[in-house]
């Protein structure tokens, strides 16, 4: 099987030319100017922008919490995704209280095996750090291919780990050439202000937001960026929103400490006001939840300074009914937002067709950081010869609304009713197939394999 893309313009991380691409097999073959190949499948891509396949690595797919399931399982979340240009996802395994990391492994292999479009691969989340699980670790990360170990600083009871345990996973994880990445907010802050907020009768999605300020985070990810700074590990916060957190990431870099930073598109783009939609605002109530303007000036700052590498979703959709649970309590109401189908389509609208970012930084953050911070460049991430053929073939003037009535997810509302975006992802090539066309899909469930990934540097 093989394909020609013939005058695309190949955008990626570091370039920006018209060329055609030539993909036999899984992988890319050749790239050159007007290639004299034949292949099977010829695809005329003049005007369209060509770039790698978008990663999203931070996904909740089909995953027990607050008392429910997420809503899009790994058929219907990797094919949502890949309507939208992201080929491949790392979801995030949660090790049970008590129990072997082993354990949850197996659990999110039966989640995942054969129902996959696209591509997939696992983060291990630590929740109960001890002798057994350090006895796990060396193995997740030589045997298994995960190399990536997610800690939670809040959540007591079913997630966080204490700083003991926290200092401890990193000496065992920088051992075994793996990364520590981590929810960095202050749970018992947290807490705190969530039991203040009930017993004062405050219990809409707002008191949500005014649980959870800013100084939660800031404080947190600073102490997690000084015990990575203490335990020299590969160190990564996800999902960071603000700009308190995103200065203990400046004040690391200052003693020459990297640490890799992560936000998500809705902190870019929406902001805490929809907190005073009355129990609507249920719709974005997330952890950490939507900050301020002046934070998402940040974060797009950040981004154009290389201190935010990546912008994933935290994609973690639940029904509107699943929302209700917290009608009547918004420490109730499950955290997480639907966004794995949109990611790629909002940043080129509001990112790059804005003006805020360039295309080549557009490419950087929505695959290839991902890429080269977690194992798997140049597998994935670009668009070279060898890389596996994850392409989107992408029209930049093509105008589209985005509504929960067309979209792909299984959930029943969307976050950005109603915008208006400009560029469309038409085409999606995932390893060598012609996967999405015009919105018809061409593969079958099970096309998406796991991929083992690589240790981890410091420095990408
Ligand atoms: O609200 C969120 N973020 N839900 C998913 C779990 C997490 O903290 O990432
Ligand atoms: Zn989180
Ligand atoms: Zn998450």
């Amino acid at each position: 099987m093989s394909i020609l893309i013939k005058n695309g313009r190949i955008a990626t991380a570091e370039s920006d030319y018209i060329a055609d691409i030539y993909i036999e097999g899984e992988t890319i073959a050749a790239i050159g100017k007007n290639l004299k190949i034949n292949a099977d499948t010829v695809i005329d891509a003049t005007d369209k922008i060509v770039f790698p396949g978008g990663i999203d690595p931070h996904v909740h797919l089909d995953m027990p919490f607050m008392g429910t399931f997420s809503s899009d399982d790994y058929s219907s979340g990797t094919l949502a995704a890949m309507h939208g240009g992201t080929t491949m996802v790392i979801d995030f395994i949660l090790q049970t209280q008590g129990d072997s990391l082993y354990n949850a492994l197996r659990t999110w292999q039966k989640k995942s095996e054969g129902k996959a479009y696209g591509d997939y691969s696992y983060h291990m989340a630590v929740t109960d750090f001890n002798e057994n699980t350090k006895a796990e670790i060396q193995q997740m990360v030589d045997k298994e291919g995960i190399t990536s170990f997610k800690t939670f600083m809040a959540y007591k009871g079913a997630l966080m780990i204490d700083d003991g345990q926290m200092v401890a996973l990193m000496h065992e994880v920088k051992r075994c050439g793996g990364m520590v990445t981590v929810h960095a907010t202050n749970g018992d802050m947290i807490d705190h202000l969530i039991a203040k907020h009930r017993a004062e009768g405050k219990l809409s999605p707002l008191y949500h937001y005014l649980s959870q300020p800013e100084v939660t985070e800031a404080e947190a990810s600073g102490r997690f960026v000084d015990m990575a700074s203490y335990t020299d590990v590969p160190a990564y916060i996800v999902h960071l929103t603000c700009e308190g957190a995103l200065n203990a990431v400046r004040n690391a870099s200052k003693r020459n400490q990297k640490v890799f930073v992560e936000t998500c598109i809705q902190y870019l783009l929406l902001d805490a006001s929809l907190y005073e939609k009355d129990f609507e605002g249920a719709k974005w109530v997330m952890s950490p939840p939507l900050r301020q303007p002046k934070d998402q000036e940040t974060l797009w700052a950040g981004i154009n300074q290389g201190v935010v590498q990546v912008v994933a979703t935290d994609h973690c959709p639940f029904m509107w009914e699943q929302k209700q649970m917290g009608k009547g309590d918004f420490s109730k109401i499950p955290n997480g937002h639907p966004a794995i189908e949109n990611r790629v389509e909002l940043l080129y609208s509001e990112g790059v067709a804005k003006g805020r970012i360039s295309l080549n930084k557009f490419v950087e953050v929505s695959s290839t950081n991902a890429a080269k911070i977690f194992g798997m460049y140049p597998k994935k991430g670009c668009i070279a010869i060898g890389s596996d053929a994850d392409i989107v073939i992408f029209d930049p003037t093509e105008k589209h609304t985005i509504s929960a009535e067309t979209h792909h997810m299984n959930v029943d509302y969307s976050g950005y009713e109603g915008w208006e975006l400009t560029g469309k992802c038409k085409t999606i090539i995932m390893r060598g197939q012609v996967a999405i066309d015009n919105g018809k899909v061409l593969i079958d469930k099970g096309y998406g394999q796991f991929v083992k990934r690589g240790k981890i540097s410091k420095v990408i």
